[in-house]
């Protein structure tokens, strides 16, 4: 191509400020950005986490006090995680489907501070709730039943829409739950209710600081690797997108975020659907290691990575810089 332009220099157009902002393709936005924030029981608490640095679990009216401050810094969506204290979690995961779980009373807390403002995200897998910290139902084996789980995992969404969340989003990785979960939906009279299916999720390292976050790093035994993706493959979460989008899910999600970049474009050139990403708590922990190491300016790596994103296709990203990031943008 260039070669039929002799003349031309691409660094003619980077000279300048205004020029590179002229030029710019990619440009993110506070409304690109989903805040995941973490629940936990008692009134006025905030537990900052240890292998979080800067992020905190907060109380339902922490929580309604984070959706207000989101709504004015142009967030559109929250997404909540529990943390349900020890004496609620057995091996069956009941806690999910309390209609007063942790979960169910932070829903209602943002709904009624900010009503409709805000979009609400829950997560739909069982290991805030188990005593054994895996996503699903075990055998005497400890392997996790898929369909068995699946059926827990329809009572858990529609306690969630029935509490008003707004996406439902499957975490889990059981084969044909999004299928189930949408027809639940259907029945039950929450057809607006949205699905955003984790399609491609990996059994990944980067999820440690999450685990420490909802209290399950310290029950898990063994690994996730029976039901989460192998980082080897590409493939194989092309297959996974084709099937939660047949069986009705809204939109996807990729999962690392960074290291995945290359899954997050797959996934939207193949299927041109709303694509997010996560970028998880072991990349906002390695961010956050490489300022305190002064190897790294926050502002300007929480950004690049958040455009990096979008350069790759995604729709949005659920980041725990989220708050930062926007302040950042509307600056
Ligand atoms: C639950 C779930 C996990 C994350 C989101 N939902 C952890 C896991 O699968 O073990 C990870 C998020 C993060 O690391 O920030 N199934």
């Amino acid at each position: 191509m260039t070669a039929a332009y002799p003349a031309l220099r691409l660094r003619r157009t980077r000279s300048t400020a205004w020029s590179r902002a002229l030029h710019r393709e990619v440009v993110v936005s506070p409304a690109d950005l989903i805040w995941p924030l973490f629940v936990t029981e008692g009134d006025g608490v905030e537990e900052p986490i240890g292998s979080l640095p800067g992020v905190s679990r907060w109380c339902v009216k922490g929580i309604a006090a984070r959706a207000k401050e989101a709504v004015a810094l142009g967030i559109p969506c929250l997404a909540l995680f529990p943390n349900t204290p020890p004496d609620r979690r057995d091996p069956h995961g009941r806690e999910a489907l309390n209609p007063d779980n942790l979960m169910c009373r932070a829903v209602r807390a943002i709904r009624d501070a900010v009503g409709a403002d805000i979009g609400i995200l829950t997560d739909v897998a069982l290991d805030p709730y188990t005593s054994h910290g895996q996503d699903g139902l075990i055998d005497d084996a400890g392997y996790v039943l898929n369909d068995a789980t699946a059926e827990v995992l329809v009572g858990q969404s529609l306690n969630q829409a029935a509490a008003g969340a707004d996406i439902i989003a499957p975490s889990d990785m059981m084969d044909g739950r999004v299928g189930l979960i949408r027809a639940a939906l259907e029945g039950q009279g929450y057809q607006n209710v949205q699905i955003m299916s984790y399609a491609a999720k990996y059994a990944s390292a980067f999820y440690g600081p999450f685990r420490d976050a909802v209290g399950s790093r310290g029950l898990l035994k063994g690994d996730k690797k029976t039901y989460q993706m192998d980082p080897g493959n590409a493939e194989e979460a092309l297959r996974e997108v084709g099937l939660d989008l047949a069986e009705g899910a809204d939109s996807v999600m990729v999962k690392p975020g960074l290291p995945y970049l290359d899954i997050v474009m797959r996934v939207k050139q193949r299927f041109d659907v709303p694509v997010f990403a996560y970028q998880l708590s072991g990349e906002y922990a390695m961010i956050e290691a490489a300022v305190a190491a002064g190897a790294a300016d926050r502002d300007a790596i929480v950004l690049e990575s958040l455009t990096a994103f979008k350069r790759a296709g995604w729709s949005g990203v659920l980041t725990y810089h989220a708050a930062h990031a926007a302040r950042l943008l509307r600056s």
